[in-house]
């Protein structure tokens, strides 16, 4: 059952001084689908993830989630960086640690995700580690554990596999799609066209802030437009 999805977007823009960056986008993002942003460097794919998760306004257009208002949206969402930010603290805290200042969940529960999360990310071996000796792999498995573990509807990832070793790109792929087939949706950028083929279920191509072709994934690699 959706709580927040589908997504919409309608007529967005965004603009930093004389730089439009973002132009009249629309897309509607929906339950289901691995769904991959893509488009050469600069082409505006994190800014776009940032404009649906809110850390940014656009400057006209409108972004809507299905029946639920900006805050209900919120707590159903989350969103990892290229570069993952974790406390100082253990790889099982950082997971726990938000569930608790959550303060919804019973210590019971807490305990519960936290394990859960550890072993579909394959931490459980690293659980009492500081997550800053983590290598870049196991920081971006961590990542995506801790955000398993808050349940969210929705799950955008910017670059999660970037600068990472040929032996952890293939396991955050497969946490990738462990989290999908656990019911997340996927919202990801890549400028990777093979981990894209390897990934994608549809794809959103962007090219100098506009969207250029957005549909199932068969359909949009076998569109001219996407060469680069
Ligand atoms: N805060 C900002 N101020 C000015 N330009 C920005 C800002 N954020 C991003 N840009 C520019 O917007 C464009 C798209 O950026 P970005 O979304 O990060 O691209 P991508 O993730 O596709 O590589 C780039 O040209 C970038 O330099
Ligand atoms: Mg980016």
């Amino acid at each position: 059952m959706s709580k927040i999805l589908p997504l919409t977007l309608n007529n967005v823009f965004y603009r930093v001084g004389e730089d439009r960056l973002i132009q009249d986008v629309s897309l509607r993002f929906e339950a289901g689908p691995i769904t991959l942003v893509i488009g050469p460097n600069g082409a505006g794919k994190s800014l776009l993830l940032r404009l649906c998760h809110g850390l940014i306004a656009p400057e006209s257009g409108s972004i809507a989630w299905g029946g639920s208002d900006a805050v209900q949206a919120a707590k159903h969402q989350a969103l990892v960086f290229q570069k993952p930010i974790l406390l100082r603290r253990s790889v099982y805290a950082n997971i726990a640690y938000p569930l608790q200042i959550g303060g919804v969940l019973r210590d019971t529960e807490i305990v519960d995700r936290v394990q859960e999360a550890l072993k579909l990310a394959g931490l459980e071996h690293i659980a009492d580690r500081p997550a800053k000796v983590l290598s870049g792999g196991e920081q971006q498995k961590l990542a995506l554990a801790r955000a398993r573990a808050q349940r969210p509807e929705v799950l955008f990832l910017d670059e999660p596999t970037a600068n990472l070793d040929p032996r952890s790109l293939k396991d955050v792929e497969a946490l990738i799609r462990a989290l999908h087939k656990a019911g997340t949706k996927i919202i990801m950028t890549s400028h990777d066209m093979a981990q894209v083929k390897r990934l994608a279920d549809e794809i959103v191509f962007i090219y100098d802030g506009r969207i250029v072709e957005a549909g199932p994934a068969e359909k949009v690699l076998r569109s001219r437009h996407i060469k680069y």
